[in-house]
């Protein structure tokens, strides 16, 4: 059986991180999307949030699990959970740039592989903390983070 690590803050879960989860699962037996806690930054949404969003926006029949990690290191994590590549949803050079010394140094770390999946154009300027930004000051943010999001982002700010 074949599995892959998904990794982030999901701080929200946007449109275009379902784009690559979706993608991984296309490629994987088995997708882990690790949810990072990191209790010494106060995130947007409390972990326990972020990871109810992405249950509520992940089809049913997606071969999904969900595991909340923090305070360790990734490639930890992925050698505890025995999956075969760490997998990162690409939005262009900029995320390349970020991630590459990333994927090296948990190659260098473990040997483990990342491989990057280039996302849906559509979701190019999609972010977590853009779409919060965009919403907190009124814009509408319908289409580029699931519903539930956007419902969550539109009730924080009143
Ligand atoms: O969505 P993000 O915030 O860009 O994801 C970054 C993340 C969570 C994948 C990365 O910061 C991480 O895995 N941190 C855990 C600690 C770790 O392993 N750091 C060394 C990375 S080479």
């Amino acid at each position: 059986m074949s599995r892959c690590l998904c990794p982030g803050s999901y701080d929200p879960v946007t449109n275009g991180h379902l784009d690559s989860l979706v993608r991984a699962a296309a490629l994987y037996d088995e997708v882990v999307v690790g949810v990072l806690h990191n209790p010494a930054k106060q995130g947007r949404f409390p972990v326990e949030q972020r990871i109810d969003f992405l249950k509520q926006s992940l089809a049913d029949d997606l071969p999904v699990r969900i595991e909340a990690y923090g305070g360790r290191l990734l490639v930890d994590i992925a050698q505890e959970l025995d999956v075969h590549a760490i997998v990162k949803g690409l939005r262009g050079g900029t995320d390349f740039a970020y991630e590459l010394p990333m994927a090296l140094m948990n190659r260098h770390l473990t040997g483990v592989e990342t491989v990057f999946l280039p996302g849906d154009p559509l979701f190019e300027h999609v972010s977590s903390s853009l779409v919060t930004e965009v919403a907190t000051y009124g814009g509408d943010v319908t289409g580029l983070v699931p519903d539930v999001v956007r419902d969550a982002l539109v009730a924080r700010r009143q």
